[in-house]
């Protein structure tokens, strides 16, 4: 038996089985730990079941002197300093595919709801201030038809494009489109690469100028893809039509972050995992690698 220590609480009856083979521990706090309670908390810990809200650095591993595995409970690895895990021999795995339906559903979620300005119509009614049928207002964009540019088309951006096909929409993704004639021809632009050196501010100023005025940016992806502070300027600026977020940069957005407010924007509290299927699954999958690297087996899900 080794010694399991989980975030945060997690939904799925795998953790039944973890449980079974092991002794676990789970923090039972909402909020993320700080990094001093969590390297605390790892001092006896073999097995790590962690979130995208914890760090997993060099300093968080030196307290951690008997860490054999961690199980990252999302398919991105940003939060992990993957060189120092490698370099104590520390196997880390993930959970690709079980949530690739679920964030594909809530990129379209926000390109329909910005490209038809849900939040405000909602907000209107929710105030009381329905008075009429009004032939010029709550004018928004055609989804049907129109041009999607997908940049990372891997499981997640080609599940986007699947649904793209019903709205009859021309997709235009990185692996076929360079990046500059993507962002100048599209009408939503949405972003599923993975956090990395390469990405950090791919869409940066420049990129955002590349957009049409009427363009709609969607990023269900990590937030330091989108250099915000040139995002907020484009929105304010009216160069870009409108942006739909899952993600931001940091997280959660502080009160006093200067994209707030920006006109045509939509934020919502990186929920692109959060149905009980894909979390019960993410956990099925967090448990499944755990458990091999604990019993010495490579990891069925590894990061890489
Ligand atoms: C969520 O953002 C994930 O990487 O699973
Ligand atoms: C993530 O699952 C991706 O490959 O898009």
């Amino acid at each position: 038996m080794a010694l399991v220590y989980v975030t945060r609480e997690i939904v799925g009856d795998a953790m039944g089985r973890l449980r079974a083979a092991h002794d676990v521990v789970v923090r039972g706090k909402p909020e993320p730990a700080q990094p001093e309670e969590l390297r605390a908390a790892v001092s006896d810990a073999e097995g790590l079941l962690c979130m995208l809200t914890d760090r997993v650095d060099q300093e968080l591993l030196d307290a951690a002197p008997r860490l054999l595995a961690i199980a990252n409970y999302a398919v991105g690895y940003d939060n992990i300093d993957l060189a120092a895990t490698t370099a104590r021999g520390i196997a880390v795995g993930v959970t690709p595919d079980v949530l690739t339906d679920a964030t594909a559903d809530l990129a379209f979620a926000l390109l329909l709801a910005a490209a038809r300005n849900l939040p405000e119509a909602i907000a209107v009614v929710a105030a009381g201030q329905w008075s009429t049928w009004e032939p010029t207002r709550w004018l928004g964009s055609d989804v049907q038809g129109a041009t999607l540019g997908i940049v990372g088309f891997g499981r997640i951006g080609r599940a986007v494009a699947r649904r793209a096909e019903g709205f009859d929409m021309t997709v235009l993704a990185t692996h076929e489109t360079p990046l500059e004639e993507l962002l100048a021809r599209s009408d939503f632009v949405t972003l599923h690469c993975p956090l990395t050196p390469a990405t950090r501010h791919l869409i940066d100023a420049r990129a955002l100028s590349l957009m049409k005025p009427t363009a709609i940016l969607v990023n269900t992806a990590r937030g330091a893809i989108v250099d915000q502070l040139a995002l907020g300027a484009a929105l304010r600026a009216g160069t870009i039509g409108g942006a739909a977020l899952d993600v931001t940069d940091p997280e959660p957005m502080p009160p006093d972050d200067p994209l707030r407010g920006a006109p045509n924007l939509i934020v919502v509290p990186h929920i692109g995992s959060a149905t009980y299927t894909a979390r019960a699954r993410m956990t099925e999958l967090a448990v499944n690698n755990l458990l091999a690297a604990l019993a010495g087996r490579p990891m069925p899900n590894p990061a890489r």
